[in-house]
């Protein structure tokens, strides 16, 4: 038996969908935990994009367990919509293969609305979310005032809590944000119906879940964001509303934290962010531009075009020792194969001041000089390079000198979108040996 968490170590969008579907091949158990559909886990499959938003990556394997825990914020418009568009392409999705935690909290209308109504009374502070009401549905979480899945399916317990907590919201949207309010009796119906259609798939998942571990199946735990959007130990208020890390399982899959075996973090071997807020290793100019068009750097969820830079150690070190990783995965290695020169920050000076390691956060991120060291591009195409001695001698020396900069080893290579496009490192396969 074992439980490996994998999870996003930068500020999201590290490949973590592809590397999920990779090893969902040896899970039986396959757990998201936090987020909700402001995720896109984007899936190869032999030519087929798949773009995933709230169901795990492992959903395109036969004979794999989804869970969706009780730690997410959950769209029932966007549970539907998943779940049809794979059935569509001839995906089998039902409450065997998928299962949804009764404990997950409810994404309603008014969320959404809230959500972006409070970007635009942020103005210039706005954080760039995704719209998709993930800040306030977890607002309402910890205030007390949410709905849960499990509310959905009592038609009594819905009414009382659904009106108890749109007369708030509505006088909200009313009289701060202006906007028209929303109907209880539509929203009931709404809802309520979407709720019998939830119902299949509706469980304990976290008894469900410990229960299969105790079995001796393989648990997989899927992280969405990165580690610097943590609401906790991310760039704050820059952030997601979730714990995004391993930090976020035990609460929000309600596994305990000591069954945890393995813990491997994912990082692309540059660095992007998309929204607001600091991002000390950007490139504003040409090299920035270039890497967004040779990574297709353009969010999976809203399009946007993602900000881009170079890696950053400071980081990645940072996000690596708070999930306790014992191994990471360098992702999209391929798309630094034109740079004549690749840059990568090793520290910061704030005030005179100078940090090899992540300031807290008495430092202001946005008022970081980064120190870049740079090293020479191997200038070759790497993406049919399946074995790590395959590789150009200046890719394994910019692989190899990273490694040794961020102090843990790396246990795989991506060099493409595809499945297969996948370097296993030789002697470090121990961290991945039981996923
Ligand atoms: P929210 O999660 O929609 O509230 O957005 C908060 C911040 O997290 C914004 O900067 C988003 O762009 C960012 N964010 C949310 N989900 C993702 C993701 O899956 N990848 C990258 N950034 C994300």
């Amino acid at each position: 038996m074992s439980s490996v968490s994998v999870f996003g170590a930068q500020w999201g969008d590290e490949g973590k969908g592809k590397i999920i579907d990779g090893l969902a091949r040896d899970a039986d158990v396959i757990v998201r935990y936090q987020g909700g559909a402001n995720a896109g886990h984007t899936v190869i499959v032999g030519g087929a994009k798949y773009v995933l938003h709230l169901i795990p990556s492992g959903i395109l394997h036969p004979g794999k367990v989804n869970v969706i825990g009780n730690g997410l914020a959950v769209d029932p418009l966007k549970f539907i919509e998943e779940v049809e568009g794979l059935r569509a392409r001839g995906v089998k999705v039902d409450g065997s293969n998928l299962r949804l935690s009764s404990a997950a909290h409810v994404i309603f209308e008014h969320h959404k609305r809230i959500d972006l109504a409070s970007e635009r009374w942020r103005g210039v502070g706005r954080i760039g979310t995704t719209g998709r009401g993930i800040g306030p549905c977890y607002a309402d979480k910890a205030a007390r005032t949410g709905l849960r899945v499990a509310d959905l399916l009592e038609p009594e317990r819905c009414r009382r809590r659904l009106a108890a907590a749109l007369a708030e919201k509505n006088a909200l949207l009313e009289q701060v944000h202006g906007e028209q309010p929303l109907s209880l009796e539509e929203q009931l119906a709404r809802y309520m119906h979407l709720g019998e259609v939830l119902r299949p798939f509706v469980g304990d998942t976290g008894a469900e879940v410990r229960e299969a571990y105790r079995r001796g199946k393989q648990i997989l735990f899927e992280g969405a964001q990165g580690a610097l959007l943590d609401i906790d130990h991310g760039s704050y208020p820059y952030v997601t509303s979730s714990n995004t890390g391993s930090d976020g399982i035990a609460a929000g899959a309600g596994f305990p934290a000591r069954w945890l075996d393995r813990v491997v973090g994912i990082a692309k071997a540059y660095c992007t962010r998309v929204g607001e807020g600091p991002f000390p290793s950007e490139d504003h100019g040409a090299d920035g531009v270039k890497i967004r068009e040779a990574g297709n750097e353009y969010g999976a969820t809203t399009g946007r075009p993602r900000r881009c830079g170079w890696f950053d150690v400071l980081a990645m070190r940072y996000s690596l020792e708070l999930n306790g990783a014992d191994g990471w995965i360098m992702t999209n290695l391929d798309v630094l194969d034109s740079f004549e020169e690749i840059k990568v920050a090793t520290a910061y000076e704030v005030g005179g001041r100078v940090h090899r390691e992540w300031p807290g956060a008495h430092v202001d991120l946005a008022d970081v000089q980064v120190h870049m060291e740079s090293a020479r591009g191997w200038k070759t195409d790497i993406t049919g390079v399946r074995r790590y001695e395959d590789l150009p001698m200046l890719t394994r020396k910019y692989v190899e000198w990273v490694e040794k900069l961020v102090g843990v080893p790396i246990v795989m290579l991506s060099v493409g979108p595809d499945r297969d496009q996948i370097i296993p490192r030789e002697g470090l396969k121990g961290a991945l040996a039981h996923a």
